[in-house]
């Protein structure tokens, strides 16, 4: 199969272009940076802008699968014209990709897309599947909604949608986790305000398989990108101590002294989302990190 990848150079899409290529597939990937672009035998790299509505139009060619990854990092602080680029990147992407769809010649029957779990409601103990038409009313909330109506409109050309609404990616590559562990390893670590918020997390191992099964499945619809055991922030800033065998001795770090730091964008210290992953394991999916000891024990041990 031929993929075409955007976001492919970033935490997750450099893990999935490992894992496809060792199953000998081709991989097309579209980077806003001249200086990522290679040319090997199955890893082709083509330039694209957005915002400029830029995009070489041969990445498509002999393309079956999309996978689209691509959106600014939301973790950088949320100014007001970082929150434009962190929706724009993802739905101007969408658009232009539909565009060059729609008016070039194709065999495109997938797109998968990376979504957010930011549109849940906030709980602690009412776990959420993907039937949920709750929504919260936040920044993030309404980013991931406009990602996914943007990616939606693909269904109009005949090309099944998924899209996998992921949790906390835990790799020890970048992404939250090496932030988490940074000062509990330096002995200043503790757990965020209450510690009670749910954290729904994924390893990145068992995200890169997920959007293996989706396309090998074909699959349609919203999936939980989670593990089936989603654990407080107390428990989970415990299992990262223990496995570095450092000690836990701060109080809680309140909610407050983050808010003045990170302003906005504390939110995703302190959000709580409790997800279900039953569909995507009913579907089929068999994750090798359910629990969260084994996996920081993989990462970190
Ligand atoms: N990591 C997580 O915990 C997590 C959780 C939930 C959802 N997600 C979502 O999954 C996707 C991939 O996550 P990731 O952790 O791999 O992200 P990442 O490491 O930040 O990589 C994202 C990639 O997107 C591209 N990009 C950045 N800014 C862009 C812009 N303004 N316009 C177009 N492309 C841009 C970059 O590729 P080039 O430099 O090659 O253009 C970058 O490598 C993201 O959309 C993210 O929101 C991630």
């Amino acid at each position: 199969m031929k993929i075409l990848i955007t976001g492919a150079t970033g935490l997750i899409g450099s893990e999935l272009v490992k894992l496809l290529l060792s199953k000998n597939h081709s991989v097309h990937y579209l980077t806003t940076s001249n200086a990522k672009i290679k040319e090997e035998p199955n890893y082709k790299g083509f330039y694209w802008n957005p915002q400029e509505g830029k995009i070489d139009e041969r990445c498509i060619e002999g393309v079956d699968v999309i996978i689209h990854l691509a959106g600014a990092n939301i973790a950088q602080r949320w100014t007001n014209k970082y929150k434009q680029e962190i929706i724009e990147s993802r739905t101007l992407s969408s658009e232009l990709l539909f565009n060059l769809i729609k008016k070039s010649p194709n065999q495109v029957k997938q797109i998968v897309s990376a979504s957010g779990t930011a549109i849940y409601p906030e709980s602690i103990s009412q776990v959420y599947d993907e039937t949920t038409t709750e929504s919260e009313d936040s920044f993030l909330s309404n980013v991931v909604k406009k990602w996914e109506e943007s990616v939606d409109t693909f269904q109009v050309l005949g090309i099944k949608v998924c899209k996998l609404r992921t949790g906390i990616v835990l790799s020890n590559k970048g992404g939250a986790l090496p932030e988490m562990v940074k000062p509990i390893n330096l002995g200043f670590g503790g757990a965020m305000g209450t510690g009670k918020q749910i954290q729904s997390w994924i390893h990145i191992t068992d995200l890169v398989a997920m959007y293996y099964f989706a396309i090998e499945k074909q699959l349609e619809g919203i999936f939980n990108a989670v593990s089936p055991h989603p654990v407080s922030n107390q428990e989970l800033t415990k299992v990262i101590a223990k496995t570095l065998k450092k000690p836990l001795w701060l109080p809680n770090i309140p909610e407050f002294v983050m808010n003045l730091i990170l302003g906005e964008m504390s939110y995703l210290l302190f959000s709580s989302k409790n997800l279900s992953s039953i569909k995507i394991t009913n579907s089929g999916f068999q994750f090798q990190f359910p629990k969260i000891d084994k996996a920081i024990n993989d990462l970190y041990a």
